[in-house]
């Protein structure tokens, strides 16, 4: 059967919105019709189905809701490379880190994607910080997609990804793999332990961190979702900083239509 001529209608259409951002907050408004098609279409392929009326009424059926969170996960858009947004690195370099001269540092990449803005996060810290080991510096990095989850936890990049790494901190910091064509590289193992990877809907009513960070990066994910669920978020990203605390947002997110405590620092640059 031809792929094309399966049609997804305005019923589905708005069912799946729906439970989409009832789940997530991602906001796929009309005129997403296409993208909601060929993304649904791939949970179709994999489970081998003919249309999206059995898909809605497995949707529907699926006791453990395990279909949803499979959904979710094809909904999401997860660009991102190493040093995105390069700006937010260099501040928290030269005026973040010279500050925060305490023992015990916290950082969290709350939509971490594929782990690209965690791992660059980590290469910086322990370029940056002297005696890094004697320090406490964590790192959590979140996402509620499992499959980019997976692929932060293995660690490994294609050169593309990595186009903005200096080629002193690529050498320093990765392992070359040659046997792949093209070559791979491997996030070295003292990187990888300053992270801690976990899932995390930022949709729930409780997230079950303990603890203030230093530095939150929330990035490029707001953008998804609608102005009340954006306003939520920042109110509750100013529970979960310390007092002096920094918050990355993506310079396509500004929170100039929200009301927040938040002092200005710079473009896509607030502090509590
Ligand atoms: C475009 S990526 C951003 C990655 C990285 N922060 C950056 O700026 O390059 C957006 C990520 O947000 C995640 N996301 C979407 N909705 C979310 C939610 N409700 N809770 C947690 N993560 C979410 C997606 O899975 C995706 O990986």
């Amino acid at each position: 059967m031809n792929s094309m001529s399966i049609e997804l209608n305005e019923k589905q259409f708005n069912k799946v919105s729906q439970l989409v951002y009832q789940f997530s907050g991602i906001n796929l408004k009309a005129g997403k019709e296409a993208l909601v098609r060929a993304r649904l279409m791939k949970r179709l392929r994999a489970l081998k189905m003919r249309s999206f009326e059995e898909y809605m009424s497995h949707i529907e059926n699926d006791e453990g809701s395990r279909e949803l969170g499979l959904m979710i996960d094809v909904m999401t858009t997860n660009k991102t490379n190493f040093f995105r947004e390069v700006e937010h690195f260099n501040y928290l370099r030269d005026k973040i880190l010279p500050e925060l001269r305490k023992p015990r540092m916290k950082f969290w990449s709350a939509a971490c994607s594929s782990g690209e803005e965690p791992f660059s996060l980590a290469i910086l810290l322990r370029d940056e910080i002297p005696k890094i080991e004697s320090r406490d510096v964590k790192i959590l990095a979140t996402d509620i997609s499992t499959t980019m989850l997976g692929r932060a936890c293995e660690a490994v990049y294609k050169e593309e990804t990595l186009r903005d790494v200096p080629e002193l901190l690529l050498r320093k910091y990765f392992i070359k793999n040659r046997k792949e064509q093209p070559p791979t590289y491997r996030v070295k193992d003292s990187v990888r332990q300053m992270i801690k990877f976990a899932w995390l809907n930022l949709m729930l009513d409780t997230w079950p961190m303990k603890g203030l960070f230093d530095v939150i990066f929330c990035r490029n994910v707001m953008i998804y979702f609608d102005k009340p669920t954006q306003q939520k978020l920042i109110n509750r990203f100013w529970h979960f900083l310390e007092p002096g605390g920094h918050l990355f947002v993506g310079h396509s997110e500004s929170l100039s239509s929200i009301s927040h405590k938040f002092k200005y620092v710079r473009p896509a640059t607030y502090r509590k």
